[in-house]
């Protein structure tokens, strides 16, 4: 549904209060394949953006924001961070973790869940080990929208068609009519939370590893700087940060620190060293800078 110039502006300004990461190349955005502002009780695009400057009611933006916001997703999206998860860190988590046998993952901005059922693939095929361990991988996102569709887990010929190599489509997954069911072997280890990046965080276990892929670009500087600070206290300390290729947490090194391996780059929260000069006045253990 084509929109003009002032109604985007307004559109995009009711929408960003509640999402940072809205689509940019309006005029002319496609609604048709989004939630529609229009089940608000509007009849058309026109009378929605008329209701939202009469009525900033918080409902209508959330449904902006559900509208506008990008989804994009797809099965191991851009593969070198799974081989990099096979091949180093989920080891390198396994070894550490052997005492206490628990192995909690977080997607955070998991969109429709196939970001987490990708992780969930991949410690089935890999590490049997872990099958008595406690597992638990945490899907979150701002969208209502999304979040149904990846607890639904269903998805649609094209969907699987993106990264999902066929020995595991036919593996872990059951044809529903032109549909793809994921089987509850998969589904099961897999929880979806409804989560705000940019607002204090819902009770969430602490993670050993976390997946925060591309949706830090469209963020102002303040709000990556607080997303990173929150993602940080979520952290074991001895955890795993993964960005998306086009992402870096170059204003946040007091936070995280970079390490490079199965020719990935990734994150570790950055050790703080108690500070031990017993002269200086001021001596205390360093910590992490506030939210
Ligand atoms: C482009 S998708 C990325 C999905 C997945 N991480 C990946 O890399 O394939 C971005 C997701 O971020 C979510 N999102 C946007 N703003 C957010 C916020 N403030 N808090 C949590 N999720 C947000 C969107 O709803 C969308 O599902």
């Amino acid at each position: 549904m084509p929109c003009s110039d002032l109604n985007y502006a307004v559109l995009r300004h009711a929408g960003s209060d509640e999402s940072a990461s809205l689509v940019e190349s309006l005029p002319g955005l496609p609604f048709e394949h989004r939630p529609s502002p229009m089940a608000n009780g509007a009849g058309s695009l026109q009378e929605f953006v008329n209701l939202l400057r009469l009525e900033p009611a918080p409902h209508l933006h959330r449904a902006v924001a559900e509208a506008m916001t990008i989804h994009e997703t797809s099965f191991f999206r851009d593969v070198r961070p799974f081989d990099a998860l096979r091949q180093t860190i989920i080891p390198a988590l396994i070894a550490q973790n052997q005492a206490k046998r628990r192995l909690h993952i977080w997607s955070a901005a998991c969109s429709t869940g196939q970001e987490a059922y990708s992780i969930a693939m991949l410690l089935l095929e890999h590490f049997p080990q872990l099958a008595d361990w406690d597992v638990k991988i945490v899907g979150s996102d701002v969208s209502q929208f999304v979040l149904d569709a990846a607890r639904h887990a269903r998805y649609r010929r094209m969907e699987v068609n993106r990264g999902l190599p066929v020995r595991l489509l036919v593996k872990y997954f059951t044809r529903v009519g032109d549909e793809w069911q994921l089987q509850s072997r998969v589904r099961e280890l897999c929880e979806f939370r409804e989560a705000n990046l940019c607002a204090p965080l819902p009770p969430l276990p602490v993670f050993d590893l976390v997946l925060l892929r591309n949706v830090l670009l469209y963020f102002s500087h303040t709000d990556r700087s607080s997303v990173f600070a929150r993602v940080r206290r979520q952290m074991n300390p001895q955890g795993f940060l993964l960005l998306g290729n086009a992402e870096q947490a170059e204003d946040s090194t007091d936070r995280f620190s970079t390490e490079f391996a199965a020719d990935y780059l990734f994150y570790r929260p950055a050790t703080h060293r108690p500070v031990t000069c017993s002269s200086c006045p001021d001596a205390r253990p360093a910590s992490f800078p506030p939210d």
